[in-house]
Parts: C-alpha cells; structure tokens; sequence
C-alpha cells in the first residue's frame, strides 16, 4: 500500500485516541486529533483556542469553518506525505466535504474510515474514568490505569479529568454525535471506504482488529 491515510470514526469515549495513539507508535504516521489540538489551543490561549472554548465546555461541536482550516493545512505539509491518522476530524458531512476536496487537490485519497463501535453504556463507563495528560495521553482508572496513580506513563504530567467528561456534558456530547457525526458512517459506506470495528473489547483486542483489518487491505491492493 503506497500511502495510508486513516480516519478514526466513533462516538465520544470509544477508543479513538486510546488507538489512535497504538496507531501511530505502529504506523509512524502523522497523528492529527482535533480535540487534542483543541485543546492545547484552549491551554495556550490562542485565536482557535478562544474560538473553541465555549462550543468544547459545552460539548457542542466547533463551526466547521473554526476546525477545516487547521487540518486542510496539516495534510498538505512534508511529514504528511507518506500517510496520517485522523482522529476527531471530520465529524460533519460539510468537514467530510472539506476533506475529500483537499484530497483531491492533492491528488490522494482516503484509505479508509474505521468506525470503532461500542454502546452509549459502555461510553459512559469509559469517560466516567477516564484520565488525561496535557499532551493527550490517555488512561482509564480501571480498565487502563497508570504505573503510577495520577501520572502519565509516556510524559510523567500529571493526570487530570476533562472538563467535558461530566456526566451532563457527556450525554450532550452523544446527541451531538448522534446527530451531526453519525451521518458520516452511511457516508463513508456509500463510497466503500467505511471499515467497522468491534470497540467493546480490552484496548489490545481492538487493537489487533485494526491490524488484521488493515492488514487485509494491504493484501486487497496489492492482488
Ligand atoms: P475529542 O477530544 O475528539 O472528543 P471525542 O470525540 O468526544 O472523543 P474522546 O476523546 O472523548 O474519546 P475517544 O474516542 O478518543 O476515547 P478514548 O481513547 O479517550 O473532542 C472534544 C471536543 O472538541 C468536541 O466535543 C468538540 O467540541 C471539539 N472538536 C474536536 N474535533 C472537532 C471537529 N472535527 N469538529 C468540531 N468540533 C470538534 O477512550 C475513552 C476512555 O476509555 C479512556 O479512559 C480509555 O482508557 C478507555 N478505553 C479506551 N478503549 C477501551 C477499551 N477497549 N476497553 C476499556 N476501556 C477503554
């Protein structure tokens, strides 16, 4: 396969940057995920954090035309060139738009949509424990707990509860998906890109779904 360039799809709390992070130690692609980069934009206090700031606390999605911008200029750039996770992005069908119009100028495509599945119980479950670092890092109190109680094993920061992992907030978040993001999978479906994955798994089975998925995409290429 000459390039991979990936799209992570779920809802909140799914597994998306939990793979996205194996995903890239793996793969040694370029790893953008929106909410990450949000974030440490929200924490610098730069023009797209102020933007963001409101529409994250509350658990709505940021404009499209906030969010387009900053990954259209990421995947035109030199370490992009050989393939990139997306995680977090698109999450409208006018993103979904965005993207594959980008792609086309740059004369490439997308390898394929992995939609990581689980229940609306067992997002809770997950984001109810869930732990982060500053630099994204993530961690779950039970099923994926730190070395060390409230610190990170890859940078040593010290691990926090999003602001947005509120029970309130979350249940917000989920009809957000629902409605503007879930669109996106019969999307994606209708241009054979759409690839699911079992998520209700421990983090290292759905991490080998994904390899022998892709795996047999490679193989599905190359014949
Ligand atoms: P973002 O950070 O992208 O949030 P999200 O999509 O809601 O996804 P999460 O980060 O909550 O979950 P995840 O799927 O990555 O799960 P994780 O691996 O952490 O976006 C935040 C906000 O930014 C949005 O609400 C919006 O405001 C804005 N935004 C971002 N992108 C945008 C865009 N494109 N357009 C507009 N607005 C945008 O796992 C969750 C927990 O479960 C962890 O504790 C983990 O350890 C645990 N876990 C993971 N896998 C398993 C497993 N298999 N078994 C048990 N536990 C597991």
């Amino acid at each position: 396969m000459s390039e991979l360039n990936l799209i992570l799809l779920g809802p909140p709390g799914s597994g998306k940057g939990t793979q996205g992070e194996r995903l890239q130690a793996d793969l040694e692609l370029p790893y953008y995920a929106t909410g990450n980069i949000l974030r440490a934009a929200v924490r610098e206090q730069t023009e797209l954090g102020k933007q963001a700031k409101e529409y994250m606390d509350r658990g709505d999605l940021v404009p499209d035309e906030v969010i387009i911008g900053v990954i259209a200029e990421r995947l035109g750039t030199h370490e992009a060139e050989d393939g990139f996770i997306l995680d977090g992005f698109p999450r409208t069908v006018g993103q979904a738009e965005a993207l594959a119009e980008r792609m086309r100028a740059l004369g490439r495509r997308i390898t394929a949509a992995l939609l990581i599945d689980v229940s609306d119980e067992e997002v809770i479950r997950r984001l109810g424990g869930r732990r982060t670092c500053p630099n994204g890092h993530v961690f779950h109190i039970e099923f994926d707990p730190p070395e060390k109680e409230g610190v990170c094993d890859v940078c040593g920061e010290q691990l926090i509860v999003r602001d947005d992992d509120k029970p309130e907030v979350i249940r917000h978040r989920l009809e957000q998906y629902r409605e503007k993001t879930e669109p996106l999978v019969g999307y994606y479906d209708e241009r054979g890109l759409l690839e699911r994955v079992d998520g209700t798994g421990s983090p290292d089975d759905v991490y080998e779904s994904i390899r022998a998925l892709l795996a047999t995409l490679r193989m599905e290429e190359e014949a």
